[in-house]
């Protein structure tokens, strides 16, 4: 993957996400549009992985098969809005380990302020999926990165549903190596941090705290 940024522009996920953005959307409709988009954004995002073979037999004959080769992948939800990513990711990759990092903006600062942070094993052997359906300001997201980077992970990529100029810039400056895979590029955010259009708070409409 060489782009900094790649828009999935296929029409289920465009579909999906307009139903998503609508404030008419229930929780629980929200909950599974986010599943069923992730994963087709997963399935972007994990498009280079690479593979071996291994030897098989069909009820045919036997044949060198594809798998994917060496350690396998890690997958970092940015809590908590991340957590309602890890389940469309999970289906599609059963056996992926899973981290945690937890960072809350200061609303006033916009900045992030850790208070939780559990990675799997052996990041430096691992591509390492770190997953937050809204990229705003960005410097949440680049907080989490450093922590993995800390952590030895080196092969990064970034999984959201929605990006704003100003995330993607600030992402850029500061881990031009991680590459972004997004649903939308949103026009931009407003004063508080919140992206437009946007779809609000992502935490809030997907656990129905708001
Ligand atoms: N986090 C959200 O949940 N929504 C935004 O628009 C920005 C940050």
């Amino acid at each position: 993957m060489t782009d900094h940024l790649t828009v999935v522009d296929h029409p289920l996920v465009q579909h999906k996400l307009t139903l998503m953005r609508d404030k008419g959307t229930s929780t629980a409709g929200f909950r599974r549009l986010l599943r069923e988009i992730t994963q087709l954004l997963a399935y972007e995002i994990t498009r280079e992985m690479p593979l071996t073979t291994t030897s098989i037999e069909t009820p045919m004959e036997e044949m060198e098969a594809p798998i994917l080769a060496g350690k396998k992948l890690a997958l970092v939800s940015i809590l908590r809005a991340g957590n309602g990513m890890l389940d469309g990711v999970l289906e599609l990759i059963p056996s992926a380990r899973v981290g945690f990092v937890g960072l809350y903006r200061d609303e006033e600062t916009l900045e992030p302020v850790q208070y939780y942070f559990k990675a799997p094993e052996g990041l430096k052997d691992r591509l390492v999926i770190a997953v937050d359906p809204m990229l705003a300001t960005g410097n949440s997201s680049a907080a989490a990165i450093d922590l993995l980077k800390e952590a030895g992970a080196n092969n990064i990529r970034f999984l959201c549903l929605l990006a704003s100029p100003e995330g993607v810039e600030r992402m850029k400056q500061a881990h031009p190596d991680v590459p972004i895979v997004t649903a939308s590029l949103d026009r931009e955010l407003n004063k508080k941090g919140y992206i437009l259009p946007g779809l609000g708070d992502a935490g809030d409409r997907m656990f129905g705290t708001k």
